[in-house]
């Protein structure tokens, strides 16, 4: 599917949905940028058309179900056809409050974007994608989804949620060409920390981890390979790896030792 694909990628305008955008260019597709912050996504649009590719912006924030209707059907006036690549990114971190100090208006806010923005596009984009002969969906969740850390409930269970609408999806769609696919990393060097809403004292912390984390170019490569693959889960890091296969052996030790180690690098301190 990435070969030649025709595209839409959310939150396009930076990290990991730019990376995948350009990358989809350089493989000759054709792309629907779409981001809440239209310039970003314009950056995103001129890169790719400086190095010979096709691309448009559609704004769009996911959160809106509206929004992403529209999506679908500028995508498909763009393209002149249905497209046959949806790669479900936009997202944004949140943490440093326990349970109990979040307050709704965080859990709502996270939960919209991260868990309703990947709903919005799977439920509206399901049906036109079943229509095309091959088609894939790239959901981008994290190791958080299966690997819960203190002080992020809600990303934490933002993405779980993602993981498993993802599985019902790929059950849903074997046989029917569509393939499905969920990114699971774990850093990731990208402005994920300073873009969303995470307290003082964890923001440095993420920015830290994320400065150290793979470069964005890399986990679109392997997500685009392994959807066209036809594998379900992609998890780029090594220590991704490692821990969704220590939860399956010994889930209560993955959870005494995210509180553990969440302990000594101090990131439960700051609520
Ligand atoms: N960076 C990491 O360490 C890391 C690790 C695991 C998973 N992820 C996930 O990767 C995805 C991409 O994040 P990133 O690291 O590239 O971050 P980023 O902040 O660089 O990019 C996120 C993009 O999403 C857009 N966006 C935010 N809210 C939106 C909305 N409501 N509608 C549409 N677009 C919106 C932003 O404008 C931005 O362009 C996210 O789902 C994130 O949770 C990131």
């Amino acid at each position: 599917m990435s070969r030649s694909a025709r595209a839409v990628v959310t939150g396009a305008g930076s990290g990991i949905g730019r990376a995948f955008a350009r990358e989809l260019a350089r493989r000759k597709g054709a792309v629907v940028c779409s981001d809440i912050s239209v310039d970003n996504a314009r950056e995103t649009v001129r890169l790719i058309e400086n190095a010979g590719g096709r691309a448009c912006v559609v704004p769009c924030d996911v959160a809106q179900r509206s929004d992403v209707e529209h999506l679908a059907s500028a995508a498909i006036e763009y393209f002149g056809e249905p497209p046959n690549l949806l790669i479900n990114n936009a997202g944004v971190g949140a943490g440093g409050r326990r349970v109990g100090t979040i307050g709704f208006d965080d859990w709502n806010w996270v939960l919209g974007i991260n868990l309703f923005g990947v709903i919005h596009g799977c439920e509206i984009f399901a049906p036109i994608l079943r229509s095309t002969q091959r088609a894939g969906i790239i959901n981008v969740a994290s190791a958080a989804g299966f690997n819960a850390a203190p002080v992020m409930g809600p990303y934490c269970v933002s993405k779980a949620g993602v993981i498993s609408l993802s599985e019902t999806l790929a059950a849903e769609m074997v046989g029917s060409g569509v393939s499905v696919t969920v990114v699971c990393p774990t850093f990731v060097a990208t402005n994920v920390a300073h873009n969303g809403r995470i307290s003082p004292g964890p923001v440095e912390f993420a920015a830290r981890m994320a400065a150290r984390g793979m470069a964005p170019e890399v986990v679109a490569r392997k997500s685009l390979d392994a959807n066209d693959r036809g594998s379900l889960y992609v998890m780029p890091q090594l220590d991704a790896k490692l821990t969704w296969r220590v939860k399956r052996l010994a889930p209560a030790l993955v959870t005494r030792g995210m509180a553990f180690s969440s302990r000594l690098m101090g990131v439960t301190d700051y609520d």
